[in-house]
């Protein structure tokens, strides 16, 4: 496709949301939060009841994702859920309902579509590695784990969550093994990644380093 696109991989709380969100609004870009199509998909089944073994069912639920994506609000069937999957315990569900390979080819071309012009900016884990792999510019996001926790940490206390520290710091640990070590589109940088670390930067110095990146390219 000729619609281009920029692809922004990381590990949990690396700032991937914030920074994607920001590149395509300055490019006046489309932009996809894939991470979150994994968390409707586990607070669906947390919602339903249903466990980490019913495959099937779960597979279902990702296939049949009635959400729509209205500027800075996620709506699923109506209803806003744009702080609720941002709970822990949802992206903890999410990561090991992420593992399963049905769930990921039913959200596979829903991502795709998200492919319109004029571009697309995409975070999440294997962006540049299986959903964009023709992408202009991949870029893999990291961050001491002492600066992601921190982050993570100032962002459910803004949300209006209780958070500890030290928690957040084992669970981001705990779901940075599963996403690398899973089978299917584990966490890993795509070959022709860029890599960029940001635990010595802000958000505009991170913005600018792939603004600049992707300018080279064109
Ligand atoms: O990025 P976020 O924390 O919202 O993602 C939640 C979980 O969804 C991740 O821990 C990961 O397991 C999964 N995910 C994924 N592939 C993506 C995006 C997210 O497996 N492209």
């Amino acid at each position: 496709s000729a619609i281009p696109v920029i692809t922004i991989d990381g590990p949990t709380a690396s700032g991937k949301g914030t920074v994607a969100c920001r590149v395509a609004a300055v490019l006046g870009w489309h932009v996809l939060d894939s991470g979150a199509l994994y968390r409707l998909t586990a607070l669906t089944c947390i919602k339903r009841g249903i466990g980490i073994h019913q495959v099937g069912q779960i597979a279902d639920a990702a296939a049949y994702l009635d959400v729509v994506f209205k500027g800075d609000e996620i709506l699923m069937h109506g209803q806003d859920v744009t702080a609720a999957i941002r709970q822990e315990a949802v992206g903890e569900f999410a990561s090991r309902v992420a593992a399963l390979e049905p769930v990921r080819a039913a959200l596979l071309a829903r991502q795709r579509e998200f492919r319109q012009a004029p571009g697309l900016v995409a975070d999440g884990r294997d962006m540049g590695t299986v959903v964009f792999p023709d992408a202009h510019l991949k870029v893999f996001l990291i961050a001491s784990a002492r600066a992601r926790a921190e982050r993570r940490y100032k962002q459910l206390i803004e949300k209006g969550f209780s958070a500890n520290i030290d928690e957040i710091s084992r669970d981001l640990e705990a779901r940075d093994a599963r996403d690398s070590q899973r089978l299917h589109a584990p966490l890993t940088p795509a070959q022709d990644a860029l890599r960029l670390d940001s635990s010595a930067l802000d958000v505009d110095q991170t913005v600018n380093q792939v603004l600049d990146w992707y300018k080279d390219r064109t």
